[in-house]
């Protein structure tokens, strides 16, 4: 049997500013996709990171259904009712259209989707982060699928040694380009590096099979203008022919710097942790991710463990703790501040023009 294990999310309104999806909107986005079990779904799993809700739903009807994505779009809907009703911050944010025409890709919602032949014992991961964008993923999916010193079974088990196909998007050109590790490590290096043109948007095996898939839309480019970020989720698969599940998390155990944070204009240190601890406060985060391990069966899933409510990522936490000081002490100033293209808010060209008549020549 082929299951469809497909991960939408979006930004429908959140309590106290961009922290938090209300309990409310919660419980209403579970009761919808609840009652579709046994019908359009085989089952789901509602949860959120900060501000983003992240709608898991498991199906026979393959990747880009209209129905699924009809679902999503209505529960979304709904969802952003209840939080105007709420007086929510930003409610409906991330609903870019009124008129839904059978698929939510390019409407504002986040979307990852990967069609499997389940294994015996079939385990994924799904990630969702708040406070970044896709390519925050390039760094941690390179290393679980192409950096032995980090995914040990890349030397060690022959299922992995063959390596894997990288699907890079630059989101900035709208085209795309395969790469396989390791023959082509470097040169999938030097696009993945440049994390505000490329992300990897799906890794498969060598024999074809999907290892991973990550939501790579861009709201603001969507929109034309900003409106929020697009902070991405991904499904990543594990254990026996793909990374263990502990190399899938390892990654997010040495905390590094990505774009986003306040008001999406700054880097900060992506810190990894429980369901319950996504609620990014100090200065809009520092950003979040979380991390919950499902096992499936016929479509059915057992599951999550909150992976990084573990207390093995504490140190990661207390260093990325300790670089978003080191990271705020720089203000205003670049490498903290993004570079122009990057942020989503500038007053620069209101500035430019301001001061235009008061620059010399040199
Ligand atoms: C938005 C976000 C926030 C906002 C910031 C300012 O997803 O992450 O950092 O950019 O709180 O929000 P406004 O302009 O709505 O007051
Ligand atoms: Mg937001
Ligand atoms: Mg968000």
């Amino acid at each position: 049997m082929k299951t469809t294990i497909s991960i939408i999310k979006a930004d429908i309104g959140s309590v106290g500013g961009h922290i938090k999806t209300s309990d409310r909107v919660m419980d209403l986005c579970k009761k919808k996709l609840n009652e579709e079990k046994g019908k359009l779904i085989i089952d789901c799993y509602v949860t959120r990171c900060g501000d983003d809700v992240g709608l898991l739903m498991t199906h026979e009807r393959g990747v880009d259904a209209k129905e699924i994505h009809s679902l999503a779009w209505e529960t979304f809907k709904e969802g952003a009712e209840l939080a105007k009703e709420q007086g929510l911050y930003a409610a409906g944010q991330d609903l870019l259209s009124d008129a839904f025409s059978g698929n939510v890709r390019g409407m504002g919602p986040g979307i990852a989707e990967m069609k499997i032949e389940e294994r015996p014992a079939e385990v994924f991961v799904a990630f969702m982060a708040d406070k970044t964008e896709a390519s925050a993923f390039n760094l941690p999916l390179y290393e679980m699928f192409a950096n032995p010193f980090s995914t040990a079974g890349l030397v060690l088990d022959p299922k992995l040694h063959d390596g894997f196909k990288f699907e890079v998007h630059d989101v900035k050109g709208s085209r795309k380009i395969i790469l396989n590790t390791p023959e082509e490590s470097y040169d999938l290096l030097s696009l993945i590096g440049l994390t505000d043109i490329y992300a990897i948007k799906r890794i498969f095996k060598k024999s074809g099979e999907i290892a991973a898939v990550a939501s790579t839309e861009k709201v603001n480019l969507i929109a034309g203008r900003y409106v929020g970020k697009d902070d991405p989720a991904m499904l990543v698969r594990a254990q026996s022919g793909y990374p263990a599940t502990g190399e899938v998390l390892d990654p997010f155990a040495r905390p590094f710097l990505i774009a986003g944070w306040m008001r999406g204009s700054h880097r900060g240190p992506l810190m990894p942790v429980g369901e319950k601890e996504a609620n990014p406060s100090r200065f809009d985060g520092p950003p979040r991710i979380i991390a919950l391990a499902f096992s499936i069966k016929n479509g059915k899933l057992t599951g999550p463990v909150d992976a990084f409510s573990d207390v093995s990522f504490d140190d990661a936490r207390r260093r990325a703790n300790e670089l978003a000081n080191y990271m705020r002490r720089h203000g205003p100033f670049q490498p903290h501040l993004l570079p122009p293209g990057e942020m989503e808010y500038t007053t620069l060209p209101d500035v430019m023009k301001k001061l235009e008549g008061r620059f010399e020549r040199l």
